[in-house]
C-alpha cells in the first residue's frame, strides 16, 4: 500500500492502494501509514528528508465513502477512535524533525489535501486535471484528518473558512498557489526533483508554524479587533446563505474553526473530531453522500447510457428558436467547441439570440476569465440565419421553438431534408408528449425529448425523454451529447410532463392548494424555504407563470389523460381565480402571487389574504411534509408506471431539476431515510386530513410490507 524508498537519507513513500484504482482512507492505508510513521521514527535521526506521493493518477482520493454511509449513529466511538489515528499518524509526520514534503502528481481531495496539509511543504504538478479542495461540506460533512485545524492555521480563520473550508471548492494547482494552500507548482515532469530539491535546500529544524515559539494564528483569534468586527456577523451570515435550511456541516466547520482557533493544536484537532463524528453518523450527510456521490458517479458513469453504441460526438448543431430557451442552447453548445446555426423567424430574431451568448460573455471579459480574442472565437462558432436551407451539415437538431405541437412538427420537417440523414432531432418541449409529436416526425426513432431547465447555462441537469419509438442508438448519442457540453442527463420515459415537470407541478399546486385553504401564503413560502427548497412555491409558479396548469390541463383533457395533470387538484381553484377574475398571470406579467414593484423586492399580494380562505393554521409540519410528501409520493407514481427508470435518476432529477431539498439526497432517498413504514403511515395521516392525493401508491405500500427500499 505504501512503498518505502531510501535513497541517501530521502525516504519516498509512494501511496498505491493494489485493491482500488485510487488511494482512499482505508485499513489498509491506516495500517501502511501506521507502519510507515513508526519506521520513519525510528530512523528519523539518519534521515535527510520525506517525499510524499502517489503511484496513482489521482494524489489520494480522500475518504472511504462506501464505509461513511455505512456509519450508525452506534458507531460514534469508533469512529471518533478511527479518525483520531489517522490524526496522529500525520502528527507524527508533522512532528518528526525532518522535512517532510508532499508531491501532488494528481487531485488531493478531502483527505489527501488533509495528508499534503501534515507536509511541511506542498509542491503541485502543473495540470489543468489536478483538483485540489475539501469538498466534504458539499456532502455534509466536516474535514476531520486536520483540514479545519491547519487551514485555520495556516490562513487564518476568515481565508480558511471563506475561501477552503465552507465553500468545499475544488481547485485547479494555480487558484490552490494563490489561495495558499499549497506552496509551488511546478512542471509535472519535474515534481519530485523538485521535492528533493527542496528537501536538499531545507535549512534548520523541520516544524510546522504553528509549532514554533510565539506562533500566532495569521489574522488573529476570535478574540482580536479585527476578527472581533468579523465574527459576529458571520452566523447571521451563514444563515441567510443557507435560508434557514437545517444543514448541518456549515455550522459545524464554523465550530470547530473557531473554538479550535482559541486552544491549542491537540485541542483543537479533538473538537474537530468530535464535529466530525456528529456529522459522519447523522442522517443528513448520510443522503448528501448517496446523491451527490453515488447517485451522481452512476449517471456520469453512464448507467442509463444503452450499451454497445459507439461513443458519439456532436459536431454542427442546428438550434430551431432563437428565444430564451433557444439562446441559452447555443450558448452551451458553442462553449465547448459545437458549430451552432441558429434559426429563428428572421435574422433579426436569430441575431438578437446570439446577443444573449455576447452578453454572458462580456462578463467573462469583465472578469478577467476571458479574453477578446476568445470571445471574438467563441461567437464565430454561433452563426444566426431565417434560412432551414443552412442547417446543411448538421448532424443534431435541437427544437426551441413556441410549445406548440403542430409548430414543433413543422420546423422538424423544414430541415428534415437539409440535415444529416441520421442527424439526431431534440424537442426541448416541457409539456407536450413525445410520442405523439414523434407522430408527425420523419425518423421518429432518432427523435427524442432534450429539456433543458432555464437559464440553461447554469442549470446542470438535462432530461432525456424516450418516445414509444426512439431508438437505444438515440438514448445513446443524446446521452453522449450532454455529457459533452458538461451537464447531467437523467433518462425517462415518456409521459405527459415527464418526470422533471409532473414532480415540480405537485409542489407548486401543493402551495396553491394551501392558499386555497386560508394558510398564511407567508408561513407556507417560509416552510419551504427553511425546508431547503432553493425557492418557495408561490414565487416558483409565478415564474413559471399561472397559466400553465391550465395549459396542462387543457391538454390533458383534450387527451383524455389526466396522468400528470392537475385537473382535480385543489390548488386549481387558486391559479384558476388568479388568472381569470384578476389577470394575475405571473412575474413576466408583473403580477402573481407576488407584486412586482417597479423599485423594491417583489412582496406577496395582500389579496390573498383577502379572496382565499377563511384564515386556517395548521402545523408548520404539515406545511412543510405536504410539500416533500406530494413530490415523493408523484416521484413514486413515476416509478411505478415506468417513467422513472433508475433510482439516481429520481434523486438527482427531483434536486437538480426542480430543487428537492439536496440535505435529503432527493426524493427516493428521502423515503428511503424516513423509513418506508413511517411514510406510509404519514402519507395516509395527510391524506385523511387534506385529500386524497397523498394516498400512498400500491408500490410503495408493497415495498413497506416486505421491509424494501428505493435502491
Ligand atoms: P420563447 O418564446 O422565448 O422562444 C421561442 C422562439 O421560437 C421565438 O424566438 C420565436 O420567434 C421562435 N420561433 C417561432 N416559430 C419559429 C419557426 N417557425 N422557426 C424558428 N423559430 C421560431 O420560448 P422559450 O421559453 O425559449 O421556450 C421554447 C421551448 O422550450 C418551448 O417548447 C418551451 O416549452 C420549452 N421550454 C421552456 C422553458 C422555459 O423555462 N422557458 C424550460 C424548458 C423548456
Amino acid at each position: 500500500m505504501i512503498d518505502w524508498k531510501n535513497v541517501e537519507g530521502v525516504v519516498t513513500l509512494t501511496m498505491d492502494d493494489p485493491s482500488a484504482s485510487a488511494n482512499t482512507m482505508n485499513d489498509a492505508y491506516l495500517a501502511a501509514m501506521g507502519a510507515a510513521v513508526e519506521r520513519l521514527q525510528a530512523e528519523k535521526d539518519d534521515l535527510k528528508g520525506v517525499v510524499i506521493t502517489s503511484a496513482k493518477p489521482t494524489f489520494f482520493a480522500g475518504g472511504n465513502l462506501q464505509l461513511l454511509s455505512r456509519i450508525q449513529p452506534s458507531d460514534a466511538a469508533e469512529v471518533f477512535e478511527t479518525v483520531e489515528e489517522v490524526k496522529r499518524q500525520l502528527r507524527i509526520l508533522e512532528t518528526l524533525g525532518v522535512p517532510v514534503v508532499a508531491a501532488i502528481n494528481g487531485s488531493a481531495l478531502g483527505g489527501g489535501l488533509e495528508i499534503a496539509l501534515a507536509c511541511h511543504h506542498r509542491i503541485v504538478a502543473d495540470d489543468n486535471r489536478i483538483e485540489l479542495g475539501v469538498p466534504e461540506v458539499t456532502l455534509g460533512l466536516l474535514p476531520g484528518g486536520g483540514g479545519v485545524t491547519r487551514t485555520v492555521r495556516m490562513l487564518g480563520l476568515q481565508d480558511a473558512l471563506m475561501k477552503v473550508l465552507l465553500q468545499g471548492q475544488r481547485m485547479k494547482p494555480l487558484h490552490a498557489l494563490s489561495v495558499g494552500i499549497v506552496d509551488e507548482v511546478v512542471p509535472a515532469g519535474d515534481l519530485l526533483d523538485a521535492a528533493h530539491r527542496w528537501i536538499a535546500s531545507y535549512d534548520g529544524d523541520a516544524k510546522q508554524p504553528w509549532d514554533r515559539d510565539g506562533y500566532k494564528i495569521p489574522g488573529g483569534t476570535p478574540s482580536s479587533p479585527k476578527l472581533a468586527a468579523f465574527l459576529p456577523a458571520f452566523p447571521a451570515n451563514l444563515r441567510k446563505q443557507l435560508k434557514g435550511a437545517p444543514y448541518p456541516a456549515p455550522r459545524a466547520i464554523m465550530s470547530a474553526a473557531v473554538e479550535g482557533s482559541q486552544v491549542d493544536f491537540a485541542t483543537a484537532s479533538r473538537i474537530e473530531s468530535r464535529y466530525f463524528v456528529s456529522l459522519a453518523t447523522g442522517q443528513i450527510a448520510k443522503n448528501m453522500i448517496q446523491a451527490f456521490f453515488f447517485d451522481l458517479q452512476a449517471i456520469n458513469a453512464g448507467a442509463s447510457r444503452p450499451s454497445g453504441v459507439p461513443k458519439y460526438q456532436a459536431r454542427k448543431v442546428g438550434v430551431l428558436g432563437a428565444g430564451m430557451m433557444g439562446a441559452g442552447i447555443a450558448y452551451v453548445c458553442a462553449k465547448v467547441g459545437i458549430e451552432v446555426v441558429l434559426k429563428d423567424v428572421s435574422l433579426e430574431a436569430a441575431a438578437r439570440g446570439k446577443e444573449y451568448s455576447e452578453k454572458l460573455l462580456a462578463k467573462q471579459v469583465q472578469k478577467g476569465r476571458m479574453t477578446a480574442d476568445q470571445v471574438a472565437e467563441f461567437l464565430s462558432r454561433i452563426t444566426p440565419t431565417a434560412d432551414p436551407n443552412d442547417l446543411a451539415g448538421c448532424d443534431l437538431v435541437i427544437e426551441a421553438v413556441f410549445e406548440s405541437e403542430e409548430l414543433k412538427q413543422k420546423v422538424f420537417a423544414e430541415v428534415a431534408g437539409v440535415v444529416e440523414p441520421d442527424a439526431l432531432l431534440c424537442s426541448n418541449t416541457s409539456t407536450l408528449p413525445i410520442t405523439s409529436l414523434a407522430d408527425g416526425i420523419d425518423r421518429p426513432d432518432d427523435f427524442l425529448g432534450m429539456h433543458f431547465f432555464s437559464p440553461v447555462d447554469r442549470m446542470q441537469l438535462v432530461e432525456l425523454i424516450v418516445g414509444e419509438k426512439t431508438s437505444d442508438r438515440t438514448i445513446a448519442k443524446a446521452y453522449d451529447i450532454v455529457r459533452q457540453i458538461r451537464k447531467t442527463p437523467i433518462v425517462v420515459n415518456d409521459s405527459r410532463g415527464f418526470f422533471t415537470s409532473r414532480v415540480f407541478g405537485t409542489l407548486v399546486m401543493e402551495g396553491a392548494a394551501m392558499v386555497a385553504e386560508g394558510i398564511d401564503p407567508v408561513t407556507i413560502e417560509r416552510a419551504a424555504t427553511a425546508a431547503g427548497f432553493p425557492a418557495p412555491p408561490l414565487a416558483m409558479l409565478d415564474e413559471v407563470t399561472l397559466t400553465l396548469p391550465q395549459k396542462i390541463r387543457d391538454a390533458a383533457r383534450a387527451a383524455g389523460d389526466n396522468a400528470g395533470a392537475f385537473d382535480d387538484h385543489p390548488g386549481m381553484a387558486v391559479t384558476d381565480r388568479l388568472v381569470n377574475e384578476f389577470d394575475r398571470r405571473g412575474k413576466a406579467a408583473g403580477a402573481g402571487f407576488y407584486e412586482y414593484p417597479e423599485v423594491g423586492a417583489k412582496y406577496l399580494w395582500p389579496g390573498l389574504w383577502k379572496e382565499f380562505g377563511p384564515r386556517t393554521e395548521i402545523p408548520v409540519a404539515d406545511v412543510r411534509e405536504r410539500m416533500t410528501f406530494a413530490m415523493s409520493l408523484e416521484t413514486i407514481k413515476c416509478v411505478e408506471e415506468g417513467v422513472l427508470r433508475s433510482v439516481a435518476d429520481a434523486n438527482i432529477g427531483s434536486m437538480f431539476g426542480i430543487g428537492f431539498p439536496p440535505l435529503h439526497g432527493g426524493a427516493l432517498q428521502y423515503v428511503n431515510a424516513y423509513g418506508l413504514p413511517e411514510f406510509v403511515v404519514r402519507a395516509r395521516e395527510l391524506a385523511a386530513s387534506y385529500g386524497h392525493r397523498f394516498e400512498p401508491p400500491a408500490l410503495l405500500v408493497r415495498k413497506a410490507e416486505v421491509g424494501e427500499t428505493f435502491g
